[in-house]
């Protein structure tokens, strides 16, 4: 079978079928409001493809995530670095390849000395992911020749480098500590742990624990194919917007608390349990009157345990015990998920711990303040976001994005009278 037939009013349309690589069918539709006059309606997109991707792959019953088609588990001993450059240019780097890649990423990790002058305008309790977005988007007044193609791959490099300083020195601005310059010699992870925890009174010294930890955060965060941001990111490209404007797009979309916020919800949601007697089964009949929700649970593709969170919950238990932390709050999580888990509310909605339920326990471990978990997160999502974007651009018969809508506003009303200062004239409504 290659169509579909969808019929309506006495009129019916064929409709051709594309299988994905996992054999998973999506009717193309998009001949069907010409045909029969009709669209679809599916709010938040429950069952809608808005593309064909090759970048990324995940069956959310069975538990799977591949990045390019290697499984997420048999990237988390990379570096992210690779990581990044197999999602945006689809294979792994060879080893001169890898070489350059970090080199250019190290050369342009600094700033325009122009946009630290941004920093100074920024309130001092200026969340900082909305330094993050802003500054991102300003990157386009800096390398103006975004629509250059011969640019692309540069701006790439430059967003990928750039956004990890941006990132550290939001955090400074907030703690009000001088600005620390990345340096060479340091790897990725390195040279970000500085810019957040040197000073130039004190070198930081990099724990090969915290840049192992950071490293795998990074990996596992990197893509997630048609999320919410991602999405964004694609609906804002699709209109030729550039690069660094289409990411800042995805950064404030990710920002928000069912999305990327999510994390920082996640720690916020634990402490105020622990500081109120930390009676988390209270807590969760709370959940289950939805009068609040357990953050860090729940996703719209994983009706199995979220892969990540699996990575995760791991990661968390090996690098507190090699940090030698003693966390409370990794027990009351981990009790939260064991009765979530025997519990018909959550079992009946397939809810299970997803990315952002252990992250910020990581994070915690590692000293990185909890209103800098959403940028911890967008760091290790940029490469996704960039390589959508890619994808889109390469694209021969991309259009813009521009979806329907069912109208149910007032019919024509009668035509409004307005006097010569523009208030409206009494009459017949
Ligand atoms: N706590 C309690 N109940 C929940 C939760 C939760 N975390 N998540 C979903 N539910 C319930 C809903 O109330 C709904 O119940 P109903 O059928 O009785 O109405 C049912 O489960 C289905 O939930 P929806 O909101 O329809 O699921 P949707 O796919 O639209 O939303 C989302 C997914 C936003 C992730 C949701 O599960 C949620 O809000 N989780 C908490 C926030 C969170 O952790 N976000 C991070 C997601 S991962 C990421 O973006 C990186």
């Amino acid at each position: 079978m290659s169509t579909a037939k969808i019929s309506f009013d006495g009129k019916e349309v064929d409709c051709p079928l594309l299988v994905g690589t996992e054999a998973e069918v999506g009717i193309n539709i998009s001949a069907m409001r010409d045909r029969l006059g009709i669209v679809t309606y599916d709010p938040g997109f429950l069952s809608t493809a808005a593309c064909t991707s090759s970048i990324t792959y995940i069956d959310g019953d069975r538990g799977i995530l591949r990045y390019r088609g290697y499984a997420i588990e048999d990237l988390t001993s990379a570096k992210f670095p690779a990581v990044a450059f197999l999602l945006i240019y689809g294979h792994l780097p060879s080893r001169q390849e890898l070489l350059d890649w970090r080199r250019k990423l190290t050369l342009n990790s600094y700033i325009h000395e122009d946009m630290l002058k941004f920093f100074e305008g920024f309130p001092p309790l200026a969340h900082p992911m909305a330094i993050l977005s802003a500054m991102v988007a300003s990157l386009s007044a800096y390398y103006p020749d975004f629509d250059k193609e011969e640019d692309i791959d540069l701006n790439i490099v430059r967003l990928l480098a750039q956004a990890k300083t941006i990132a550290a020195y939001s955090y400074k601005k907030s703690i009000g500590q001088p600005r620390i310059y990345p340096r060479t010699e340091f790897s990725y992870m390195a040279n970000f742990l500085r810019m957040m925890f040197a000073t130039p009174a004190e070198e930081y010294v990099v724990s090969p624990v915290v840049e192992d930890a950071l490293n795998l955060l990074l990996i596992v965060h990197a893509d997630h194919e048609q999320n919410c941001s991602t999405s964004t990111v694609r609906v804002v490209g699709s209109s030729r917007a550039n690069l660094f404007a289409s990411v800042s797009a995805g950064l404030c979309a990710l920002w928000g608390p069912l999305h990327g916020g999510a994390n920082q919800a996640v720690i916020e949601m634990l402490e105020r349990i622990q500081a109120e007697g930390g009676d988390y089964k209270a807590f969760m009949n709370r959940v289950k009157t939805k009068e609040v929700r357990l953050m860090g649970f729940g996703h719209r593709v994983y009706k199995s345990y979220d892969p990540r969170a699996k990575i995760l919950k791991e990661a968390m238990d090996r690098v507190l015990n090699q940090l030698g932390i003693n966390d409370p709050l990794v027990e009351l999580a981990k009790n939260i998920e064991e009765e979530a888990l025997r519990d018909s509310y959550f079992i009946e909605r397939k809810l299970y711990p997803n990315v952002d339920f252990y992250s910020g326990i990581l994070y915690r471990a590692m000293g990185i303040p909890t209103n800098m978990f959403t940028v911890m997160f967008a760091l290790g999502r940029i490469p996704g976001w960039i390589a959508h974007w890619r994808e889109m651009h390469m694209c021969q018969d991309q259009r813009i994005s521009r979806p329907r809508q069912i109208y149910v506003g007032p019919s024509l009303r009668p035509a409004p009278q307005f006097d010569d200062e523009g208030f409206t004239i009494d009459g017949p409504v």
